[in-house]
């Protein structure tokens, strides 16, 4: 990768990448580029306009894509064109809820290892995506918090987050695929997640975390909303990107919270979403 430039952003995770294009990178380049992700976390790559197959192939190079997710288009715009109804569409309704700071797939029995994410139709203002580095929390807790959350886990639910924000969804019937609403037994997780890869310590929490084992209900969601607070208090640990058509970017979903930003559902807006899947040794649920 010759003239390649990455550009760490002024915050404590993240970069911009030019210089390359994803479609046509060597086994080499994509091993440095891979050692650069698990540096920063998250690698933004502007005006790369890939293709759906070329985003499923790029993303594969990080590891085997969720079954269903491979290449989703998350939008407010239904398969005929015209605009979703804002107000009882599954998909609006799940949209909504990951304005709420989350991780994907910590609700079900395998946590996503990351995401590719792109966007080919932007709102002329807002629509954002906003990230957060959950390293940068973890080492900022105080002595207490730190030992306290050392032992804890919580259960994780989608259909539950959803149901806190008011925006419970139709399930069967409607068109909203319903992924992740069905799971038998919330996955129980560690509030402090270890990178496989890297070693660092990170903060999990995000909407999806509901209840602590040995906490009473109050005094879990108490605990829950002051890590949640915590972990996004420090702008310099939270990065917001504006789109641009074109734009793509990988986050490693293991160390950070990721949300949508609002906008005008009366304009159209269209991501394509690749999930890519958790390792079992790493990114199962705890047993009990
Ligand atoms: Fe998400």
């Amino acid at each position: 990768m010759g003239s390649v430039n990455i550009e760490p952003l002024d915050k404590s995770f993240g970069a911009v990448v030019t210089g390359l294009r994803l479609t046509e990178l060597t086994a080499a380049e994509f091993a440095d580029l891979y050692r650069a992700w698990l540096e920063y976390a998250l690698l933004i790559f502007p005006g790369q306009h890939l293709s759906d197959e070329q985003q499923r192939q790029f993303a594969g190079r990080f590891g085997s894509l969720v079954e269903g997710l491979e290449a989703l288009e998350i939008s407010n715009v239904l398969p005929s064109g015209e605009l979703r109804s804002a107000v009882d569409d599954d998909t609006m309704k799940i949209i909504r809820g990951n304005m709420q700071w989350h991780q994907d797939n910590t609700y079900m029995p395998l946590q996503a290892k990351g995401a590719v994410f792109s966007a080919k139709v932007v709102p002329a203002e807002r629509g954002d995506t906003a990230f957060a580095d959950m390293r940068a929390a973890y080492d900022a807790l105080d002595d207490e918090t730190r030992v306290l959350v050392e032992r804890l886990a919580a259960r994780h639910s989608l259909a539950h987050s959803q149901r806190a924000l008011n925006e419970e969804t139709k399930g069967a019937g409607s068109e909203y695929m319903g992924y992740g609403l069905d799971v038998a037994e919330s996955p129980l997780r560690p509030l402090v997640k270890v990178h496989p890869e890297t070693g660092r310590k990170a903060l999990a929490v995000g909407r999806h975390a509901y209840a602590v084992e040995g906490l009473g209900e109050a005094e879990a969601a108490k605990l829950l909303e002051r890590l949640n607070d915590f972990a996004v208090h420090n702008e310099h640990w939270v990065y917001q990107h504006r789109w641009h058509a074109g734009d793509v970017v990988v986050w490693d979903n293991r160390c950070l919270m990721h949300r949508a930003c609002d906008w005008d559902f009366g304009q159209k807006r269209v991501m394509l979403h690749s999930r890519i899947a958790g390792d079992p040794v790493s990114e199962a649920a705890l047993v009990r």
